[in-house]
């Protein structure tokens, strides 16, 4: 496999050469840095990207509109568990005493599952090594341990992950996790079947929450959409695309 460090992004419709030249010099800048590891860590505005900080600003933006909203936080899928993070820390900071809530993170671990055929024929297998595959397990689990030191109400646990095919884990959570309710379900996974996940979760959301759903009318991923219509439908709920992130959509039930 190649390196994950130095290895380009693949160029698509929407990836053209400067973004892939602007990101090699992002990387070059961060490694060539004087500054110490904590330094650039404690500097991260001046390397981050745009796209990247309005990624944080709708993560953020997501758990500020549902304060108040009974329920957890569910991330399918969560890759390298940015997106996951960002989820427990948002709410770590704004809702410190909400001991209630957990943000659980679904993923195989192991990259996409195959393909079908509602995946449509110019489905768009890209990132890295096309398939999202990241064994992130252990490490998200580290970060894991250090952001419960460093929060309100650390024994009772907040992030919980959860291996294996959405598929199947998210009926199997729910009856292990009956009294699970969903405040925020992120659908970060581009295929038709792991989105269908819908059916077990959207019977748990109460009005004011969130589906976030990525990336809809975009012929690239139309799985998101074909879920969509079937497990919930358009017409009774506020279909929202931020302006400053088009790719990620939010669904206001
Ligand atoms: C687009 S990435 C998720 C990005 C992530 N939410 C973030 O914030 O960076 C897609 C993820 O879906 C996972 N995945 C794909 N098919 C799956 C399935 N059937 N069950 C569980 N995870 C799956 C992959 O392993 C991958 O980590």
């Amino acid at each position: 496999m190649a390196d994950a460090v130095t290895e380009p992004l693949i160029r698509t419709e929407y990836i053209s050469e400067d973004v892939i030249d602007l990101e090699q010099r992002r990387m070059e800048h961060f490694e060539s840095s004087d500054m110490s590891t904590a330094e650039k860590l404690n500097n991260i505005g001046r390397f981050l990207s745009r796209q990247e900080l309005a990624k944080i600003a709708w993560h953020t933006d997501v758990v500020r509109n549902t304060s108040g909203v009974t329920g957890s936080i569910l991330d399918v899928c969560v890759y390298h568990g940015h997106g996951l993070m960002l989820f427990a820390k948002a709410v770590a900071a704004f809702e410190p005493y909400n001991y209630t809530y957990k943000v659980c993170g679904f993923d195989t671990f192991a990259g996409n599952t195959e393909p079908g055929e509602k995946d449509g024929p110019n489905f768009l297998r890209h990132k890295r090594d096309f398939g999202y595959f990241a064994d992130s397990r252990e490490e998200i689990q580290d970060a894991v341990e250090i952001f419960d030191a460093d929060r309100s109400i650390p024994h009772i646990e907040k992030v919980v992950l959860i291996r294996g095919d959405v598929c199947e884990k998210a009926p199997r959570f729910l009856e292990t996790h009956p009294h699970v309710m969903v405040r925020i379900l992120s659908l970060c996974v581009n295929l038709y079947e792991p989105t269908v996940a819908l059916r077990a979760f959207v019977p748990r959301t109460p009005k004011g929450s969130c589906i976030m759903a990525y990336v809809l009318n975009y012929n690239g991923y139309p799985s998101m959409v074909t879920s969509l219509l079937e497990e919930v439908g358009i017409w009774d709920v506020r279909l929202e695309t931020p302006p400053f992130y088009p790719a990620v959509n939010y669904i206001w039930l």
